[in-house]
């Protein structure tokens, strides 16, 4: 890996140190839903990951678990695994204080495979996961190298269509390249906070990298893995630009406007794939 993404990640690292508590006392992640036996799981990969009782679940870029633990209520061996100690030693005590069964591992995912030997039915990735790594093919390769023969790797993520928009501008005005220019985009704290709490006061810059449609579906592909579907929606998880309304259904999405066509749906914002292991 060249030296300019490790030191990228280094700062992000950094970042989510940062986050990671900010993020567990925010509404956003209503931690307390999460304690009264709330699902943090939307039912998009849900409905796409099927029924997982009994199955073995490995949840890269975990965050702080409830995505893992919510996987692990409805049944599944979980293992979730973040680069970030904060996030992780948090997941570790919200498990044993909720008597849910999910183990934590601390590491970069690149860096997995000399850590964990286990080979898993189910990789899973979510919500902000690909714009934090610099280097896909190798990613995939991580993914491909965790999962059993006939095992499912499935992802649903911010669509790079909609990660090259200036999320602060009150239109639509084009900030990032949406093709990889091989080097992080950094972007400073701006006062904006998080997705998860806008008023959250920030001091750490991130470094984040664009990946085409293509280079995350050839990443896919090149580490041997078959695509079986893959879906675009209109709407986004967080407010991925300022003029977007939240739905009764905690969906994001564009308002009609100005600079759109009219009927709002006029931009994919999410994006799944769910692909498996050739036997
Ligand atoms: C946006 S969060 C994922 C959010 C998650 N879907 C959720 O809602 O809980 C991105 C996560 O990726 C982790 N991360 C970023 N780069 C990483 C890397 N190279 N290796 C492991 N974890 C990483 C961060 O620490 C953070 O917890």
């Amino acid at each position: 890996m060249r030296q300019t993404d490790a030191e990228a990640m280094r700062v992000n690292l950094d970042h989510w140190n940062e986050l990671a508590p900010i993020h567990a006392r925010s509404d956003f992640y209503d931690v307390d839903g999460f304690k009264s036996g709330r699902s943090t799981l939307m039912p998009i990969e849900v409905e796409e990951v099927g029924g997982v009782a009994g199955k073995s679940l490995l949840h890269l870029q975990c965050h702080f678990g409830l995505d893992t633990m919510s996987w692990a209520r409805l049944g599944a061996r979980v293992t979730g695994v973040d680069f970030s100690d904060r996030a992780i030693t948090l997941a570790r005590s919200l498990s044993a204080e909720l008597g849910i069964d999910a183990r934590f591992v601390l590491s970069n995912v690149y860096d997995l495979p000399g850590s964990l030997d286990d080979r898993f039915d189910v990789v899973f990735t979510s919500y902000g996961a690909l714009y934090w790594l610099p280097d896909l093919p190798a990613w995939a390769g991580v993914v491909s190298h965790f999962l059993k023969p006939g095992g499912i790797f499935y992802v649903v993520d911010d669509h790079p269509t909609a990660n090259v928009f200036d999320e602060e501008s009150g239109g639509i005005r084009l900030k990032w390249p949406y093709f990889n220019r091989g080097v992080p985009m950094i972007s400073e704290p701006d006062g904006y906070g998080s997705y998860a709490d806008e008023t959250a006061v920030v001091t750490t810059p991130e470094c984040g990298w664009s990946h085409s449609m293509s280079d995350i579906l050839g990443s896919i592909i090149g580490a041997g893995l078959r695509i079986e579907r893959l879906r675009e929606f209109p709407f986004a998880a967080y407010r991925a630009l300022r003029m977007m309304e939240r739905g009764a259904d905690g969906w994001w999405r564009l308002p009609e406007h100005p600079d759109l066509p009219a009927g709002a749906e006029s931009l994919p914002f999410l994006f799944s794939v769910r692909a498996s292991k050739p036997r």
